[in-house]
């Protein structure tokens, strides 16, 4: 039986890859204190897409990973899906720094846990985020390539504290593998989303409104509603990650993306048509809204044998149809 570690496993994106390895019975240890202000659901009150607390398999530790790493020294882990971060929308990273600087802590515990219990692979939750702010600016802008980041010459202001701690996390990746022999892989999605995610984030609100205003001749999105970024749908990344985690050893990187940039205006405009609408899409420019353009290019991604499934079109579909049924 396989025994994975899922650190912020309670999170949007550590429930599906839980759901993933639970349904083919391996022991599944989730770490996660559900803390505030993250998308982080308490398993006791069930998932929304399942109940976790069905599953013998199931372990669940409600408390700050940083702490368990002090207590748990288990050498057995065939996988860690370290996924464990502050992060929340845009607002938050962009009003709580500070808060959000708790992921260098977090990525540094992790390491030098793992540095003692040797897992026999890590999949390191990285983010589009870390790459340059300077290649996503309206006057130019180009989809990103996993070699714009690069430790031995260039790597470029990345986004916010949030970006710079995924950076550091890639960059101790790295580093544990010339050091230590430990094994890794980092993942660095672009816009993931799916039905399930914290409202705070832009792809359910945006479909939320687009409900709540049907009929209307007008509906808002946040900042100019130009901006523009690279939605994935969340069982594609899951997919992404596990299609490439064996060929993967050093702490390479790899994008989760579709390659097609999607402005807030367009995706609010496909939410409406799906709802049965056509208002005119209108941005509320004091609201935050990040960099102008982000996209990640597919070609490694392909090279690793993975492509996106779900079109965008289907993925607002599916959430939509849940919206309508709750
Ligand atoms: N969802 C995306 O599209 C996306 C994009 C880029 C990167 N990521 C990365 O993927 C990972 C998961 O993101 P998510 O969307 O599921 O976010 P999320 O907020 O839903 O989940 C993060 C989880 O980490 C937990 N957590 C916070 N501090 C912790 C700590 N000290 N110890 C253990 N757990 C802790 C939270 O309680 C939460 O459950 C994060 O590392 C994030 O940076 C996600």
């Amino acid at each position: 039986m396989q025994k994975i570690l899922i650190t912020g496993g309670a999170g949007f994106v550590g429930r599906r890859f839980c759901k993933r390895f639970l349904d083919q019975g391996a022991e599944v240890h989730c770490v996660d204190p559900v803390a505030e202000f993250t998308g982080g659901i308490d398993p006791d009150g069930g998932w929304p897409l399942f109940n976790p607390r069905d599953y013998d398999n199931f372990k669940f530790y409600q408390q700050d990973c940083r702490q368990w790493f002090k207590e748990h020294g288990d050498d057995d882990f065939d996988y860690v899906f370290h996924l464990a971060a502050m992060v929340g929308g845009r607002a938050m990273i962009e009003n709580h720094p500070l808060a959000v600087a708790d992921d260098l802590s977090i990525d540094a515990e992790y390491w030098q846990w793992a540095e003692k219990a040797k897992p026999s692979k890590t999949a390191c939750f990285s983010s589009s985020a870390a790459y340059p702010i300077g290649r996503q600016r309206a006057e130019g802008y180009e989809l990103l390539t996993e070699d714009m980041i690069a430790f031995d010459d260039d790597i470029g202001m990345p986004d916010m504290s949030y970006g710079w701690a995924k950076l550091t996390c890639e960059y101790l990746a790295r580093l544990a593998y010339e050091k230590h022999g430990l094994k890794s892989a980092c993942y660095r999605p672009f816009s993931g989303y799916g039905e399930d995610q914290d409202d705070s984030y832009p792809f359910p609100s945006i479909c939320k409104r687009a409900m709540a205003h049907k009929g209307e001749d007008t509906l808002t999105v946040w900042g100019t509603g130009d901006q523009m970024r690279d939605f994935i749908y969340i069982e594609d990344c899951v997919d992404g990650v596990l299609q490439s985690i064996d060929k993967i050893d050093d702490g390479d990187a790899l994008n989760l993306s579709t390659g097609i940039y999607t402005s807030f205006k367009q995706f609010a405009r496909i939410a409406a048509e799906e709802c049965g609408y056509e208002p005119e899409v209108i941005g509320l420019s004091d609201k935050p809204a990040g960099v102008f353009a982000r996209g990640g290019d597919t070609a490694k991604q392909k090279e690793f044998g993975f492509e996106y499934n779900v079109s965008f079109r289907d993925g607002i579909r599916k959430a939509l149809n849940l919206y309508q049924t709750v």
